[in-house]
């Protein structure tokens, strides 16, 4: 299961530091505003950021695919579970916007676990539920997506590649 998921890892992580090496970025919002005076998403959410995350997570899949069989139901598996990702994680800061946290404050739960949510949900809307996510496996999934969230995010954080911890 977490070589299942692992497109949607990296599609949610590599924006940290593609972003970053191109130095540009255009908020997919582009600044505007919502009903409640707030950012839509505000600028941690990026269309570069979105078209590596999506490049990213969608190029692991496919070579995990070539060199497991059975892991995707589909070639078209990586590029789904990729852009759930991206879709849960702009999600989660649309929400975040609206309970008013600005841009990089800490949504716990949301943060960690709203992209593996969406990235479920969209491959199984696409194929029917994962081989194998029973509820035993899908609470160990969301613990340790949340473990590796934490730890991956520090780690971007002590390597100066994010302004917060988390
Ligand atoms: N990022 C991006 N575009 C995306 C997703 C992420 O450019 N679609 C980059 C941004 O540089 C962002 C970083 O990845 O700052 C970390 O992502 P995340 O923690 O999700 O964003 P935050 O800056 O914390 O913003 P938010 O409060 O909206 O989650
Ligand atoms: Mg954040």
């Amino acid at each position: 299961m977490l070589i299942f998921i692992l497109p949607a890892y990296c599609a949610n992580g590599a924006p940290v530091v593609g972003v970053k090496l191109i130095g540009r970025s255009t908020p997919l919002d582009r600044g505007a505003r919502a009903w409640d005076g707030r950012r839509i998403l505000g600028d941690g959410k990026t269309f570069e950021g979105l078209l590596i995350g999506v490049a990213t997570g969608t190029v692991a899949g496919l070579i995990i695919h070539t060199l497991i069989s059975g892991v995707y139901r589909s070639p078209l598996e990586p590029i789904i579970l990729s852009m759930g990702a991206m879709v849960g994680d702009i999600f989660g800061s649309f929400i975040k916007r609206r309970l008013g946290l600005e841009r990089g404050r800490p949504a716990p739960g949301l943060d960690q676990l709203g992209f593996l949510a969406f990235a479920l949900l969209f491959s199984t809307l696409a194929f029917g539920p994962p081989r194998g996510l029973d509820a035993l496996t899908l609470i160990l999934l969301a613990m340790v997506t949340a473990i590796l969230h934490l730890g991956t995010n520090y780690l971007a954080y002590l390597l100066r590649l994010k302004a917060e911890p988390w």
